[in-house]
């Protein structure tokens, strides 16, 4: 089976999370700094230029596709940088120049905005490559480099569950606020309608457990009108779309449209689609902590079909859904309206 590497791969699914990314919340100036993916992956030009010019070279290719998940994800690969062509060589120092003379760039207009909060840039010390030697393409940048790539997915997911706390608290907000304007008979009514709403959207079939085989026998059955019983191999290949041997995050998030159309409806006044976005993430981290056993960020063939062989697979134990829990403390709440109610202060004339 063809593998794609794995360089590539997680290149791809940076550039997808970044096209795929919820819009990033307004910052504001008491609140934690959040910045969006594009921010701190602006990089990702740089990214992309070294691993075509690595791919380039025949040799170099055929060992990224031999290369087991560990070998690339420790940096050991980037050793047989040693032996990839003079050309591609001559490549990839070219390709550091112009990186390092954008960072320059960038260094100077953060010192002509001469505002040290509007920081241009989150990275100042620029991990993803090697400063030590300004001039060529060496080793240690390419171990930096792929460090800094699987750092950033990690990130990119803490990033995304702050700005929904941060979502969810605000939303709270506004509707006590709401109240608040009310009161008598008004506040009443809207209290319960309000109640009213939240039951509706509470209200829903249960949801199986993501990634586990009642779950995965819905999707075989209703999504892909398969008459015999759940076959393992031929599911994983039938939701490999881009048949890369691996199933990557846009591929796992595929699989749970049925369990979120049980409990997220568009158009449905009480199911919030930003919430149906976080659940739908919130499956694909729990899959992946099932079944990614490397680590790597994607979930190939063995580590599905050792899955599948589990207990574990077997079973449901359901899905504990956004609507039986909170992302965020009543403290956190508290804290929260706080520092809002001080800030309306200050505007006040
Ligand atoms: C930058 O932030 C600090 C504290 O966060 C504040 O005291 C200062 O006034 C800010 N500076 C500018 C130029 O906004
Ligand atoms: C609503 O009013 C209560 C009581 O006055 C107050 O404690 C609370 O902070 C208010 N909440 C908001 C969001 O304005």
């Amino acid at each position: 089976m063809y593998k794609m590497g794995l360089l590539s791969s997680i290149l791809l699914l940076i550039i997808i999370q970044i096209c795929v990314a919820p819009p990033v919340t307004q910052k504001k100036e008491d609140e934690a700094d959040i910045t969006g993916l594009e921010d701190y992956m602006e990089y990702h030009r740089y990214l992309k230029e070294v691993v075509n010019a690595l791919e380039s070279d025949p040799d170099f290719r055929k060992k990224l596709e031999k290369a087991d998940e560990h070998e690339i994800k420790s940096g050991k690969i980037a050793e047989e940088l040693e032996f990839v062509s003079h050309h591609v060589r001559t490549r990839l120092d070219e390709i550091k120049r112009v990186e390092m003379e954008r960072l320059k760039q960038l260094v100077e207009q953060k010192k002509k905005l001469e505002d040290p909060n509007n920081s241009v840039d989150e990275d100042p010390l620029h991990n993803h490559l090697d400063h030590s030697n300004p001039h060529t393409f060496e080793i240690e940048d390419l171990k930096k480099l792929i460090a800094k790539t699987t750092e950033d997915l990690a990130e990119a997911d803490k990033l995304r569950k702050e700005e929904f706390k941060h979502y969810e608290l605000e939303k709270e907000y506004k509707k006590m606020e709401k109240l608040n304007h009310t009161n008598g008979e008004e506040r009443e009514k809207l209290e319960k309608q309000m109640k009213e709403m939240e039951e509706k959207h509470k209200k829903h079939e249960r949801l199986h457990e993501p990634g586990h085989k009642a779950q995965l026998e819905e999707v075989w059955e209703s999504q892909d009108q398969m008459q015999q019983d759940f076959d393992p191999k031929t599911f994983f290949l039938l939701h490999d779309i881009d048949g890369n041997g691996l199933w990557d995050q846009e591929e796992v998030k595929a699989l749970f449209i049925k369990e979120l159309d049980k409990m997220y409806q568009e158009g449905a006044p009480e199911d919030d689609m930003r919430e149906r976005y976080e659940e739908m993430e919130r499956m694909r981290e729990s899959v992946y902590k099932d079944m990614d056993r490397n680590r790597d960020g994607f979930i190939d063939f063995d580590e599905f079909i050792y899955q599948t062989k589990t207990n574990e697979f077997n079973q449901d134990h359901g899905w504990q859904a956004l609507d039986e829990q909170k992302p965020y403390t009543d403290e956190e709440l508290a804290e929260y309206i706080k520092q809002h109610q001080a800030n309306n202060n200050c505007h006040l004339p």
